[in-house]
């Protein structure tokens, strides 16, 4: 499987996946600056990979810092600079703050080997995350299935198989899945370029479609379920992911297709009720006007770039985690699945599946 970052004794090296699928190149960072630039420009992306990128550009800079006579109000702004590098995801916070709670009290090099431990540490649970919900969702699909995914969700976007392309690839395994129609994912292709990437090196049978193409594709019966990933998802189960998830999620309602969203735990924003104030990121119209570099409009016309929406949690068959399956209402089981996690179930037993 490929490895998207390569963490080595004094360095961290990213796939530059803006290059891909022409080049497979690593950027060598050896500052925290390296890995907000890389986050920024998307050479690294995909909620929970940006997360563990986070954790070892802090590592990184608190390393370099060491012995500065400011250090720990240094390293406390780095780690502010990792944690605004985007704002949909937030996995990125997420991992920040947690390591920075289990470092609390440490200073120079104790503190840099934490973050280190703390980076690792994550890198593996996202592993093993992502091979959880491949084993849950799998068991949800229908036999012979043919599934719509959007943007990249697999071993480009986490640490493992992915989310929802974790769930296509262990379904695709035993048979459940025997196609998968991956959306271009405008502006920037993530569809295209890195799905269409993935599926191909696994030699598994896929089609990649124009996004408008998925109307046609449901009103055909081709399509059995639509499975996404998610950039942070409300209490109460409205999800944030990539720009066009939200009018999927409308398809599919109306055509009956299951919607499900594969996200780890740590996905789930507990302090944002609803999702109406989840921050959307608005990029760069160029990357609107122009594909790959090359201007398709003209040069004065302008563009408007959100590059994430939010799917209200009725349109929403299933959220599958890394903890088991919440099915709607979803305040209630999300909030179960947490406790369980927790290792303090309340409400009475929850299955495998999250009953
Ligand atoms: O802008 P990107 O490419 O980082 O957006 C990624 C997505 O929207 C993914 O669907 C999401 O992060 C879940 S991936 C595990």
């Amino acid at each position: 499987m490929i490895e998207a970052i390569r963490p080595t004794a004094d360095a961290v090296d990213i796939l530059d996946q803006r290059q891909l699928p022409d080049r497979v190149e690593y950027l060598h960072c050896t500052r925290a600056n390296d890995v907000v630039n890389a986050i920024q420009t998307l050479a690294v992306r995909g909620a929970p990979l940006i997360g563990v990128a986070a954790l070892y550009g802090w590592w990184l800079e608190a390393r370099a810092l060491q012995g500065d006579a400011d250090f720990l109000n240094l390293v406390a702004r780095v780690k502010q600079d990792l944690d605004r590098a985007r704002p949909t995801a937030v996995n990125l916070s997420w991992a920040l703050d947690r390591a920075a709670t289990r470092v609390a009290g440490l200073t120079g090099s104790e503190m840099v080997e934490a973050i280190r431990h703390e980076a690792d540490r994550l890198y593996d649970e996202e592993r093993q995350r992502s091979e959880h919900m491949a084993h849950f969702g799998a068991s949800l699909l229908p036999l012979k299935s043919q599934v719509l995914t959007h943007c990249n969700t697999g071993s480009l976007a986490t640490i493992g198989p992915g989310t929802a392309l974790g769930v296509i690839r262990e379904g695709y395994r035993l048979g459940m899945v025997t196609h998968v129609w991956v959306d271009e994912t405008r502006p920037l292709l993530q569809g295209a370029r890195l799905t269409a990437w993935e599926l191909l090196q696994d030699d598994m049978a896929m089609t990649v479609i124009t996004d408008n193409m998925a109307g046609i594709l449901m009103a055909r019966g081709q399509v059995d379920a639509v499975i996404v990933g998610a950039d942070r998802i409300a209490a109460n189960g409205d999800t944030a992911n990539k720009i066009g998830t939200y009018s999927l999620a409308v398809l599919a309602h109306f055509h009956g297709v299951p919607f499900y969203v594969v996200a780890p735990m740590s996905t789930i924003d507990w302090t944002m009720d609803t999702g109406i104030n989840i921050p959307i990121e608005e990029r760069n119209p160029d990357e609107v006007r122009r594909v790959r570099g090359h201007l398709i409009t003209p040069a004065s016309a302008r563009a408007y770039n959100l590059a994430f929406d939010v799917t209200p949690s009725e349109l929403i068959t299933a959220i599958v985690t890394d903890a088991g399956v919440a099915y709607p209402p979803y305040r209630d089981t999300l909030a179960r699945l947490r406790a369980r996690e927790q290792g303090s179930a309340i409400g009475g037993k929850i299955n495998d599946a999250g009953h």
